[in-house]
């Protein structure tokens, strides 16, 4: 088979061999029910409580008894939307959210339309980020929730989290933040960020995939989301999954312990590869913020080029990369997040997200240049958009 890399990241990551060695005696030697209560049950309830410790340890919470594990940043998501919501929906139905949120944010959202809540979708700047100005106009007497993710999924844009969830909180709104793509690359501390409730996953930080957890503050309410059991405090049901749960702690642990050095490593992996094809490959833009912005994530338009056939000429040659994200990459709706940043059709249908890896050596990125010139050279020169059409 020939070379393969690897460079999407930002849809999931393999599993480290320390997270890995965490996980695998819960599948056979620990194998309780942690919701048992005898030695078996709390055994296995050791092992969750060691991950809720771990966890709520990295991002700051005051109490372990804030993370609620779910099966990933999806349900997380819908949870707090819908749950938060719903528990507030005596003091008013008006939700604020941004037009470039996730879609587990933004379909949790338009499911609340349907039962008669009102919605507003904030608008970004060119760089994706959030209009503080529309923020402030759009808060009303209803509104009960401002949810803003920390760092888009797409391009890699950071919120000014903290900013927004004071403005949240004089106006005595809740505040949530997906923080999914956030975590191990900035510092999230929810007390000094003064976040109420707040969306990790496992998968993006070299964990199992299928578990996350919703961070909430003591104090706020909340309606489930699922319901059949007492697991976490009553909050949501279903038998926890343990080598998942132990394997999320264990990499959230890591992720905190060795962020410099990854963030590090991830910043000289672009910008080499940045080096590398400049002189390479012409026409090319960056999409997103030019400074505030994760290392890990780079979206990039090749002008003239058609982007799923440049993945698809790529992936020929075992270079794996992204158009938008992993959820709606099997749509062909272009990307909701560019077409927010009021990019041009051209430049969004020409991009795609390239999220760099812990693990990758030099000559991975040389393959990768020396594949993608040739493939964009290829696209080029069959495209209906020449050099003289271009805007
Ligand atoms: C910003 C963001 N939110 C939520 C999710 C969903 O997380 P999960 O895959 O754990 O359901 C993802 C992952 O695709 C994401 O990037």
């Amino acid at each position: 088979m020939g070379r393969k890399v690897y460079l999407d990241n930002a849809s999931t990551t393999y599993v480290s061999s320390e997270v890995l060695a965490e996980m695998l005696p819960c599948f056979n030697a620990i194998y309780g029910n942690s919701n048992s209560l005898h030695s078996y049950g709390r055994e296995a309830s050791a092992i969750v409580d060691r991950a809720r410790d771990r966890i709520a340890h990295a991002i700051n919470a005051s109490k372990s008894n804030e993370i609620y594990f779910t099966s990933g940043g999806t349900e997380a998501d819908n949870w707090a939307i819908k749950g938060l919501a719903h528990a507030y929906s005596n003091k008013g139905k008006h939700i604020i959210t941004s037009a470039i949120e996730h879609h587990a944010v933004l379909d949790a959202c338009k499911q609340l339309e349907d039962e008669g809540f009102e919605v507003t979708y904030l608008p970004v700047d060119k760089t994706g980020l959030v209009n503080m100005v529309e923020l402030l106009h759009s808060i009303r007497k209803d509104t009960t929730l401002i949810s803003i993710m920390a760092v888009n999924n797409e391009i890699g844009t950071i919120q000014n989290i903290k900013a927004i969830a004071k403005i949240a909180h004089d106006y005595g709104i809740i505040f949530h933040t997906d923080a999914v793509q956030a975590l191990g690359a900035i510092k999230l501390d929810v007390q000094d960020m003064e976040i109420d409730a707040m969306t990790l996953s496992a998968h993006k930080i070299y964990g199992p995939k299928g578990v996350g957890c919703l961070y909430l503050k003591n104090g706020i309410r909340i309606e489930s989301l699922i319901s059949g059991g007492n697991q976490e405090r009553g909050k949501r049901g279903g038998t926890i999954n343990v080598p998942a749960v132990a394997g999320f702690g264990k990499a959230v642990e890591i992720a905190v312990r060795d962020m410099a050095i990854n963030q590090q490593k991830l910043r000289s992996e672009r910008d080499y590869f940045l080096r590398s094809i400049e002189d390479k490959i012409e026409y090319v833009s960056i999409n997103g913020h030019p400074q505030q912005k994760i290392n890990g994530i780079l979206n990039i338009s090749f002008e003239m080029v058609d982007n799923e056939s440049l993945l698809m000429l790529l992936d020929m040659d075992g270079v794996a990369v992204s158009i938008g994200s992993a959820c709606t990459s099997n749509s062909a709706e272009p990307s909701h997040v560019l077409k927010a940043m009021g990019l041009d059709e051209n430049i969004i249908k020409s991009s795609i997200r390239i999220s760099f890896g812990k693990n990758l050596t030099k000559s991975d990125i040389d393959y990768v240049v020396e594949v993608l010139e040739k493939a964009v050279a290829q696209l080029r020169s069959i495209s209906a958009i020449t050099k003289a059409g271009r805007k």
